[in-house]
């Protein structure tokens, strides 16, 4: 059993790694020659990963892989994914040939507001508070000109602070519901930057308002918000009916019935949730090899997703005059400057493939990437099942975990293409190999 350690974070990673495998490990070196394994052995390069966080002992590696062959616009992409889950990159690939042949992706960006907020308690008279707040409004943008004047220059900044009486929720409550356009970053710190001033200048003004001798303010937090609804990229793909026709099961029979599976993650939420989990398969997979915050894409989309009071499929369908259409429709806040675009190797990579693309073309190509991922689970879970090639992608890994040689691998990959693949039909076969 360990002990808390103090002052953990002044020692060097030689020193927190031994501590570590002292108090964690039984002393076993193994543990500290796995953690140097994985450290790049270009030392500028490993040094840029320690200083992107605290702490850090090692590097932990997730597979990056491309799917090929987007159609987005009339212009071709290779899309970056960086995830550790099989199936999912094929299935990428796959949505992305099938649609590439059928008129690709169409994209528009809705609209591209991020919003922040500064929350406060005041306990004095309401039209007092919005009386001040008409008169000292000029001077958020005056007081806030250092940090926007750059973000100004370039088309974008503040858009607008507006004062809102939350006292029938929480007593005394009131907040600054601000909304930027942070342009190609993603523009965490400079709206918190210019929140924190807001918030300063109101307490400021307060505090030299005589008429608010009587009254107290008290600014409690500001922050920006993940939830960003007015920050929005719709995709969509579309194709006659008879275009849908395939592998024996007529066009207008699979796209009823992938109807109707969009529709049951409509309206039953344990359906919607795997529905997303789907999408956000894609999603993250290229928010994350972009650099981009995926923790802030997953809260805001799933807040998106049960915006009416329920939580429902981020996608629709529709047959229409014997037309199939399948959209999405995502709140993404994304950067495509700032942040790790710049500093980490493979991100700027990645953009690079990318065509280093503006914000809202990443928006774009990101729901694409969600499109096609939940298009290729529902036509997999509507026709075959899924399990019959996810099993396939996965044999890999308990190949993999039985350390299989190559030659082992070879074999069983030549026989599992006749039979169906299970766990414990695997790790027979290589034993049976091996025997
Ligand atoms: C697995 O990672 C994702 C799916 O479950 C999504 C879905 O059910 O739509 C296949």
């Amino acid at each position: 059993m360990s002990t808390p350690v103090s002052g953990f974070s002044k020692l060097s990673k030689a020193e927190k790694i031994s501590w570590i495998t002292e108090h964690y490990f039984d002393g076993n070196l193994d543990a500290t020659a796995l953690l140097q394994t994985y450290w790049n052995s270009d030392s500028k390069l490993q040094q840029l990963h320690d200083e992107f966080i605290e702490n850090t002992i090692s590097n932990y590696y997730l597979p990056l892989g491309v799917a090929p062959n987007f159609l987005i616009n009339g212009r071709l992409y290779a899309i970056p994914m960086a995830i550790e889950e099989s199936s999912v990159v094929a299935a990428a690939s796959k949505a992305a040939k099938f649609w590439g042949e059928r008129g690709g992706f169409k994209t528009e960006i809705l609209n591209t507001k991020k919003v922040g907020q500064v929350h406060f308690t005041y306990t004095g008279d309401p039209l007092l508070l919005k009386e001040f707040f008409a008169i000292i409004a000029p001077k958020f943008r005056q007081d806030t000109k250092a940090i926007t004047s750059n973000m100004k220059k370039r088309g974008g900044g503040i858009l607008d602070i507006e004062l809102r009486d939350k006292t029938a929720e929480i007593f005394n409550y009131y907040q600054l519901h601000c909304t930027f356009n942070t342009l190609d970053a993603m523009g965490a710190n400079f709206i918190n930057s210019c929140l924190e001033q807001f918030a300063k200048t109101l307490e400021d003004n307060f505090e030299n308002d005589s008429r608010f001798r009587e009254s107290e303010l008290n600014i409690i937090m500001s922050i920006l918000s993940n939830y960003v609804p007015e920050c929005i990229v719709r995709a969509t793909v579309s194709c006659s009916l008879d275009q849908l026709t395939e592998k024996g099961i007529e066009g207008r029979e699979f796209a009823e019935k992938f109807v109707q599976a969009i529709h049951i993650a409509e309206v039953e939420p344990y359906r919607a949730v795997t529905h997303n989990k789907g999408i956000m398969n894609g999603v993250d997979a290229v928010v994350l090899a972009t650099g981009n915050d995926f923790r802030a894409v997953e809260a805001g989309v799933h807040a998106y997703a049960a915006r009416n009071g329920s939580y429902a499929s981020l996608t629709g369908a529709q047959i229409e005059d014997d037309v199939f259409t399948f959209w999405i429709e995502l709140p993404l806040a994304l950067g495509t400057v700032g942040g790790l675009t710049k500093l980490h190797p493979l991100v700027k990579w990645s953009l690079a493939l990318l065509q280093n693309p503006s914000a809202q073309e990443l928006m774009q190509i990101v729901a694409v990437a969600g499109l096609a991922q939940n298009f290729a689970a529902v036509k997999s879970l509507t026709t075959t099942g899924i399990q019959q090639g996810h099993m396939k992608m996965h044999l890999m890994n308990i190949l993999n975990q039985m350390e299989a040689t190559p030659a082992e691998k070879k074999a069983a990959v030549h026989h599992f293409k006749e039979t169906p693949v299970t766990h414990s039909g695997a790790v027979s076969f290589i034993e049976n190999l091996r025997s």
